[in-house]
């Protein structure tokens, strides 16, 4: 509810907009709707209303770009704090962390004058292919709603706009622009909507992004259905839609709809279907200008929100980037999100006084992942890749080996990054210096992509001949060393904006390489930095395995103070992690990665839902992490609460020798439900830091709202009645405590 005050506030505000608006010719009210730059929007400076400045992204904000190129400006002015991936993030499990992660990336963005910072990224994982899958939090709509809704305060609290991204169900880069989405009404409401729901509603988000994708037939920047009536009528938004850049395809159908603000990757800004060609159908009669006065309306109120114009314009936060605050809580985050995910017989943490020889082994080990990924990338201060930080950690008097283990191929130019991948070339045209080719845009995303694939194809007898020596030279090495510790996984030309992942393997034969470094000795530690679940085959012989996702620029730090102990491993997986990617939901039903259409028929069941419902075990669950200290869950108790909510309270303790954090996941399984539902669903959780032999209770309240599910044909969510067991657990399968209730 508003307080009195604020509701004045608003109402001034409103007459304001108002009385601006008025004085605005049509011409300057389109200027305001469109891009003026690839980045930034109209200007109308005889009224004193700026343009919009916007960047990307989730991880930091960009580099500066030229205004009308997809070149980098080449400033030295734009390095900033590189951020933890948003799969990062959400493996802390710690929404402080989202506040703060937040915060930081709303002061950076402020600090280079930008008004607008284009994140969090928050669609469902629903694939562990989706190329963007690093972006996004979670496969689960509860753990993504619990993190984006303070890491978008977080941002706002620095008079910069979140605009959270890509709504929605922006699931496969293939086809990205033009694949038709066909999902039913229930999994729209239970699975894909929640977390955008809950960035408008309780974030208070002030933009939002339209996806490229269609739903049920129409692009996401020209959806009534889902602008119109979901996003302003049912869930009273009252900022901006931005579109994602180049998602408008239709002047007349997007002017119609609640989109504000169409931006793009092409350079022709009159043209734009928001500049010239709406100007002509307004003029024309075809559209009215209040659809445009709607959408300047909007505009204005954000505007007034960011201080941009206004009364309170002179106390508008000015922002801070690459602050030594910034770097400890980026340290700390990175800590919190490695998850370890097998230690078998102690053998983590090293003891670095036993230790005269290491050897480090693999090429992620010496790669900085800063600069990659599309519009993600970043231009780092400095990134601390694993490699460095074990160096610095142990000193010169440990003789630290490095050999990369496995060949990894240049980069191959047209991942240089999908806006500008998207040029065609063949036309003479430079790269970079996008030019519209509507006709033919679909078909240089289908030859660009087809050319990626062949090209990793052709790259695999390079790398296994190459591969012959450098496998020899680890193996040989790996005898000889005191402790062996390995660092592989993916990089940004698996994780990647336009591009999905052709297969879940590790690339690069990195497979045959740990196979025969496990036979050599039984104990080389396992590390992998990447952005997406990987299969594991040896994982059974594997001791000791540590994922990190990217982890922004103290990655090195980090990983060494959790190899070395210094720090105790608390991160746990935001998504499950297959045996083999045929287990997977939308491997069985073949959609996921086509041309076209794809129908997202299995519903909510993907992600740990499928895995329970098929009995299928996953090589990691959901909400899997270790620590190296163990705890113990007790004192189990629940009470219906003025016959409505319900109150769980519980014990966690600490049972080990050393201080460490757990992630208590609280499910809700309904038992005989008339409705089909999954067998269980993650409704809430709670960080606890617990010192050695300590314990503390826990108190919850779980409320009508997490029983519900949606009723298509009532189109609401409800309850019903009967028997629910409410599962505390230390991951989606180890569960501890279990209570029932009955609601009636
Ligand atoms: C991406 C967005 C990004 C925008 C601007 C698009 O291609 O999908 O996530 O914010 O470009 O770079």
């Amino acid at each position: 509810m508003l307080k009195r005050e604020e509701k004045s506030n608003d109402k001034k505000r409103e007459k304001e907009i108002e009385k601006l608006l008025k004085k605005m010719t049509l011409d300057e009210k389109i200027t305001m709707i469109h891009g003026a730059s690839l980045f930034r929007s109209g200007a109308v400076e005889r009224l004193e209303i700026p343009s919009i400045e916007t960047s990307d992204g989730p991880m930091g904000v960009r580099a500066e770009f030229m205004d009308d190129r997809w070149i980098p400006a080449g400033n030295q002015d734009d390095m900033v704090s590189y951020m933890p991936s948003n799969s990062a993030l959400a493996s802390t499990w710690n929404t402080e962390l989202a506040y703060e992660m937040g915060d930081i990336l709303g002061a950076e963005a402020r600090g280079r004058g930008k008004d607008v910072i284009l994140a969090p990224g928050i669609n469902i994982k629903r694939d562990p292919l989706c190329g963007r899958n690093f972006e996004y939090m979670s496969e689960d709509p509860c753990l993504t709603a619990a993190f984006a809704v303070p890491f978008i305060q977080g941002v706002q609290n620095n008079d910069v706009a979140a605009c959270v991204k890509h709504f929605a169900a922006n699931v496969q880069e293939k086809d990205r622009s033009m694949v038709n989405e066909m999902i039913d009404d229930r999994t729209l409401y239970e699975i894909y909507l929640p977390a955008f729901k809950a960035a408008v509603q309780e974030g208070g988000s002030y933009s939002i992004m339209g996806a490229y994708n269609k739903i049920n037939g129409f692009h996401c920047c020209e959806n009534k259905r889902l602008l119109d009536e979901i996003l302003r009528q049912e869930w009273g938004f009252d900022g901006v839609v931005i579109s994602d850049w180049g998602g408008v395809h239709k002047s007349k159908e997007a002017a119609e709809c609640s989109m504000d603000l169409e931006m793009s990757i092409f350079p022709d800004f009159d043209e734009y279907k928001f500049a010239n060609p709406l100007k002509k159908l307004i003029q024309n009669g075809e559209v009215s200008e209040e659809t445009v006065n709607a959408k300047v309306r909007n505009l204005l109120r954000m505007m007034y929100r960011l201080k941009m114009i206004g009364p309170k314009k002179d106390s508008r936060k000015a922002g801070a980037y690459n602050t030594q605050a910034h770097r400890e809580t980026i340290l700390k985050t990175a800590q919190e999100s490695m998850v370890l995910l097998k230690n078998e017989d102690h053998l983590l943490p090293l003891d670095v006084k036993k230790i005269k020889k290491l050897l480090v082994i693999g090429a992620n080990a010496a790669t900085l992942h800063s600069n990659g990924g599309g519009s993600a990338e970043i231009k780092a201060l400095y990134e601390i890749c694993p490699l460095a930080g074990i160096k610095m950690y142990v000193g010169g008097n440990v003789k630290v080996d490095y050999i990369p283990g496995y060949y990894v191929p240049g980069k191959p130019e047209m991942l240089e990054n999908w806006q500008a991948a998207s040029v065609d070339e063949e036309k003479g045209i430079e790269v970079g210096q996008a030019v519209r080719d509507e006709a033919n845009e679909n078909e240089n995303h289908k030859k660009g992509y087809n050319e990626w694939i062949e090209k990793l194809k052709s790259q695999k007898t390079e790398i296994h001949e190459k591969n012959k020596e450098l496998f020899a030279q680890a193996l040989k090495a790996a005898k000889d060393a005191d402790a062996v510790i390995f660092v592989g996984g993916l990089n940004h030309e698996f994780d990647i904006e336009g591009y999905d992942r052709p297969d879940m393997k590790l690339p690069y034969e990195q497979d045959l390489l740990i196979e025969a470094l496990l036979e050599v000795r039984k104990d080389v530690i396992l590390t992998f930095v990447g952005g997406s679940p990987v299969e594991m085959p040896w994982r059974n012989q594997a001791k000791a395995i540590l994922w990190s996702y990217y982890a922004g620029m103290e990655t090195g730090q980090a990983f060494a103070n959790i190899l070395f102990g210094d720090v105790n491993p608390s991160g746990k997986l935001a998504e499950t992690f297959p045996s083999k990617y045929e287990d997977c939901a939308a491997a069985k039903n073949g959609q996921f990665g086509k041309w076209g259409e794809i129908s997202l028929e299995e519903g909510a069941y993907f992600g740990y839902r499928h895995f329970d419902r098929y009995r299928i075990k996953p090589a990691f669950c959901f909400g899997h992490g270790l620590s190296y200290t163990e705890f113990d869950y007790s004192g189990f108790t629940l009470k219906v609460e003025k016959g409505k909510d319900i109150k769980l309270t519980f014990s966690v303790k600490n049972i080990g020798k050393r201080a460490g954090a757990e992630t208590a996941q609280i499910y809700i399984a309904p038992i005989a439900a008339k409705e089909n539902r999954p067998d269980k669903e993650l409704k809430a959780f709670v960080k606890v830091e617990l010192s050695a032999g300590k314990a503390k209770k826990v108190s919850l309240t779980l409320r009508q709202k997490d029983f519900s599910y949606f009723d298509e044909q009532l189109h609401k969510f409800i309850v019903d009645e009967g028997d629910y067991e409410i599962l505390v657990g230390a991951s989606c399968e180890d569960i501890r405590l279990r209570g029932i209730v009955t609601l009636n």
